[in-house]
């Protein structure tokens, strides 16, 4: 499928929007309710199977995704801001809650992603930072942005530790 050509038109999310998804161990698609085809503005068959990465728009940094593989993968939860890009070029922000669901013996059964409306103010702040990380990827790679991101999360009290914590923060 070709990819999109991002434009400047953003789509609202509703504060009762809750735009659910679920993946395989790879990222791929294995569910995803209503509200995501509707937004995302693909089908269900356009959808099942593909990568999440069919989202993905050229504003969000590399080391975010990064950080969100290393995380869930370990079994811990991830909480970040999400650009993601609409079969049309339009976008959406989301604050998604990303974590791995277990089958009842403790096996891996499936990862499970649910997002939320952004707020202005935090949609303003995180696309500062994003840039700043985009920049310094395309300068010195991902530990250069990395930097960015601890820094960013240092100045409001926090570490990589607490990542999920301040992204709520600034949500509020
Ligand atoms: C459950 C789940 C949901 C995801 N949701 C999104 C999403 O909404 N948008 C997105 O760009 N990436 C999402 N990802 C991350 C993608 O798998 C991928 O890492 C990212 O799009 C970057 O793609 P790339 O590594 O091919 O550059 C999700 C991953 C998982 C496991």
């Amino acid at each position: 499928m070709e990819r999109p050509t991002p434009t400047d038109v953003e789509k609202e999310v509703s504060s009762i929007d809750m735009i659910v998804s679920k993946g395989d161990a790879e990222g791929n698609i294995t569910y995803t309710n209503p509200i995501f085809m509707k937004i995302s503005g693909y089908s269900q068959g356009e959808l099942l199977d593909k990568p999440h990465s069919i989202l993905r728009h050229p504003d969000m940094p590399k080391a975010i995704f990064k950080y969100l593989w290393d995380n869930i993968s370990e079994g811990k939860e991830v909480h970040a801001y999400v650009k993601n890009l609409c079969k049309d070029g339009s976008y959406y922000w989301v604050l998604a809650q990303v974590r791995m669901a277990k089958n009842p013996d403790g096996s891996f059964r499936n990862y499970v992603s649910t997002r939320r409306r952004v707020e202005e103010a935090a949609k303003a702040t995180i696309s500062e930072l994003y840039a700043k990380m985009l920049a310094a990827e395309e300068e010195g790679g991902m530990d250069a942005s990395l930097k960015v991101l601890e820094e960013f999360l240092s100045q409001r009290g926090h570490t990589l530790e607490t990542f999920n914590a301040c992204m709520d923060e600034l949500n509020k």
